[in-house]
């Protein structure tokens, strides 16, 4: 089985956790940033992973573009979807049926929600203010759930 993990981040966690994930996987998983790597060719792999964080309620716009541009060779492949965010509960699940078309969300055999990070030092000014008044956070904050990401992989690896 090939796997290839395409996740989009912009502070660094999703990219943290697009690596984890492909150490619980198998050593020849493929990573790729959505915003570094370009053309990316999906179709040597058997296994496609796709990975996004969500801001202000909604997952990177580059992995929506990604989505829409691939999504009948998607459709063709096995699915994983995974998102990087803070909420909980009924908001997280509520945020990861927004960031995925229904399409690929129902095609998907594992659907993940891995937590999230706040890290001060990378957030622009605008960000820290946002975050100083909905979370009121004046520290990073680290809550990754890897119990969560290993399950995952456990997930895809039984397809
Ligand atoms: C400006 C800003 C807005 C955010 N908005 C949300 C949000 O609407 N919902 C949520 O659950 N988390 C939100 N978060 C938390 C991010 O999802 C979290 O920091 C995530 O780990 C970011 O992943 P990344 O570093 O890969 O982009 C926000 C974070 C920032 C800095």
């Amino acid at each position: 089985m090939k796997f290839a993990i395409i996740y989009a981040t912009k502070h660094g966690c999703t990219n943290k956790c697009a690596h984890t994930l492909a150490n619980n996987l198998d050593i020849n998983t493929a990573l790729f940033n959505i915003e570094t790597d370009k053309n990316i060719n999906i179709s040597n792999y058997d296994s496609i992973i796709l990975g996004g964080s969500i801001h202000a309620g909604a997952v990177n716009k580059k992995l929506s573009g990604f989505m829409e541009k691939n999504l009948n060779i998607l459709l063709q492949k096995n699915l994983g979807l995974f998102i990087c965010c803070m909420f909980e509960g009924d908001q997280a699940l509520e945020q990861f049926r927004n960031a995925f078309p229904e399409s690929i969300r129902n095609k998907a055999e594992a659907h993940g929600l891995f937590g999230g990070e706040l890290t001060l030092e990378k957030m622009n000014l605008f960000e820290k203010a946002i975050i100083k008044k909905i979370a009121n956070v004046e520290e990073n904050v680290s809550k990754i759930n890897y119990s969560n990401i290993k399950a995952f992989a456990e997930k895809m690896k039984s397809q």
